[in-house]
């Protein structure tokens, strides 16, 4: 199980308002108690923080915000004291306009090998003043941006996300380089691996052809399809494979295995698993899960569909409910619609993942979310393969919908024009203890997104002796789930002892997993005896959004 840290909301040693590494530090226990094996952390790098971080100014170095290199050895030093394996992340698509290459870059001028490191062009029009081609960003507006020197604008350049983000030339061999040498400088220093960003967003088509016009931006679309020109391009295998490698290399030198975990939303899912293909990359994200609606058919051709792609190559499954670029699991299931409708053959075709359903302006019962959201948790820790789990998903947190906009801070919201309110409500600070902001995240340092009122009920120390608590129903499921011999990686079979509404399945030797979305309550199977469950049975039946994990009568 990897436990996703966002370092500038995780906790604040230091009391300046912004999470740090000591404060990761500080937390280790806490981590270790929860049942982690893993942490993937959030960039940590030197940045501008034009995107929480995903900007990067200098990859080999901790931002002064967050603490410095000494302090993430220490973090990783005792993760592994604790036996925590530690990931971190990796944003090779793009870096951050104060990097000094791209600097260099934009001082050094058209055709110049310091352009060659990113993607300049000519705009075109009579006086080259409309971007090269169409396409859109990622996060709203065009995906080009002029550059403006001495002498007056001149060429422009691509930025896939915000401006503030320039891509990575990947078909220049000084790219791939570069970031061998990011890659071998952490592998040195003990990280296990790395969570590679846009992982499918590397490589750019040549002559930058256009994309159709989406009708809500009027610009190319940005989001992925099968043939997009920024997609998924057949160079990134060469470049996975050569990533492997170096990774390899560790293992041969007895210093221990380095993965790697894509970020990627290429579809269909047979496409998704070339990246896991035997010497690519180790696992990828899903994020069918993620996306997926609470309702149990779409659940069980979601799963079905993953095990069964997974299974052809032989990598294992991940299974994501959030992260910090989506809404909090809570609120997600405590709207009226959940998600998306998932077939075997994934989710509807006419439906693309875009920055602005991370938002979805609708009417939410938290309270009906968060017992979903128990439930979901059990449900993707009693399948097999690694788990993902956002921090604050384990104290049940909801995501805080009433920002002030004066507060928010992602990129998308202000580049979106209002389309959506951007990924701020799901990165507020943890709440720790206490009753009063900032709660226990620094001492008295207001947080720099203001926490909400419900963070008092909701801290982890609120819920560390609380028998009923979202915390104590994680920690229950990780410790039972790291002990027992039929969880974890291996297979599972459906039971076919419940109609439609209900999931059912078994994991050899003697566990059940039973999922109840049917809307009114089930009986056990004969002989089970619950575990753990999401919520309290009523009068010895389960009752509906519960999922509880049995212990099953030998025969
Ligand atoms: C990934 C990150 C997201 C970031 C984007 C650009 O999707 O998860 O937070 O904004 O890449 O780096
Ligand atoms: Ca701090």
């Amino acid at each position: 199980m990897v436990y996703q840290i966002y370092p500038r909301s995780f906790a604040d040693a230091n009391n300046d308002g912004i999470g740090d590494v000591r404060g990761m530090i500080d937390k280790l226990d806490y981590l270790k108690d929860l049942g982690v094996n893993a942490v993937w952390v959030s960039p940590w790098y030197p940045s501008p923080m034009a995107d929480g971080g995903y900007d990067v100014t200098d990859y080999c170095d901790i931002d002064a915000s967050f603490g410095t290199l000494a302090d993430a050895d220490e973090f990783v030093v005792g993760a592994h004291e604790r036996g925590l394996r530690v990931l971190i992340d990796l944003v090779p698509n793009h870096s951050s306009e104060a990097h000094p290459a791209f600097r260099a870059a934009l001082g050094a001028g058209p055709g110049s090998p310091e352009r060659e490191m990113f993607h300049f062009a000519d705009g075109t029009g009579s006086d080259g003043s409309r971007p090269p081609n169409n396409w859109g960003s990622l996060f709203g507006g065009p995906a080009w941006e002029r550059v403006v020197g001495p002498s007056g604008p001149e060429q422009w350049y691509l930025h896939m996300f915000a401006p503030e983000q320039p891509d990575w030339n990947w078909v220049n061999p000084a790219v791939v380089a570069l970031f061998d040498d990011v890659i071998r400088f952490w592998f040195d220093r003990g990280v296990d691996g790395l969570r590679v960003d846009v992982a499918d967003g590397l490589v750019k088509a040549t002559g930058y052809p256009d994309t159709p016009i989406d009708p809500d931006t009027g610009l190319g679309i940005a989001s992925f399809y099968p043939g997009h020109p920024w997609w998924n391009q057949p160079e990134l295998e060469a470049i996975q494979r050569h990533w492997r490698e170096i990774g390899d290399g560790y293992a041969d030198r007895h210093l221990g295995e380095r993965i790697f975990v894509c970020e990627a939303n290429t579809k269909p899912l047979d496409a998704l698993m070339r990246f896991v293909d035997a010497g690519r990359m180790h696992t990828t994200f899903n994020f069918d899960m993620l996306w997926c609606e609470w309702e149990a058919g779409s659940l069980r051709a979601m799963i079905d569909r993953n095990l069964v792609s997974h299974a052809t190559v032989g990598a294992p499954t991940t299974w994501v409910l959030g992260n910090h670029d989506c809404t909090r699991v809570v609120t997600r299931y405590g709207k009226p619609e959940t998600g998306r409708p998932f077939t075997l053959d994934g989710p509807p075709a006419e439906w693309q993942y875009r920055f602005a359903d991370y938002f979805t302006p609708m009417p939410t019962d938290n309270e009906l979310g968060r017992r979903r959201a128990r439930a979901a948790a059990l449900l993707e820790l009693a399948l097999p393969g690694p788990a993902y789990i956002y921090q604050g998903e384990e104290l049940g947190l909801p995501e805080v919908e009433d920002l002030p906009d004066a507060a928010r801070q992602d990129p998308s919201f202000f580049r979106a024009g209002g389309r959506t309110k951007g990924r701020d409500g799901c990165r507020v600070p943890l709440p720790w203890s206490a009753t009063t902001p900032p709660y226990g995240f620094g001492t008295d340092a207001q947080p720099w997104l203001p926490q909400p009122p419900v963070w008092a009920e909701l801290s982890a120390a609120a819920q560390v002796g609380d028998a009923d608590s979202t915390l104590t129903l994680y920690r229950r499921a990780l410790a039972v789930r790291g002990t027992h011999p039929a969880l974890g990686d291996g297979a599972l079979a459906w039971g076919d002892t419940y109609p439609g509404k209900v999931l059912y399945f078994t994991r050899e030797p003697g566990f059940g997993c039973l999922v109840n979305i049917s809307g009114a309550p089930v009986d056990l199977p004969s002989g089970a005896e619950v575990v753990v469950a999401s919520a309290p049975l009523v009068d010895g039946r389960v009752p509906t959004d519960t999922t509880v994990w049995l212990t099953l009568a030998s025969d």
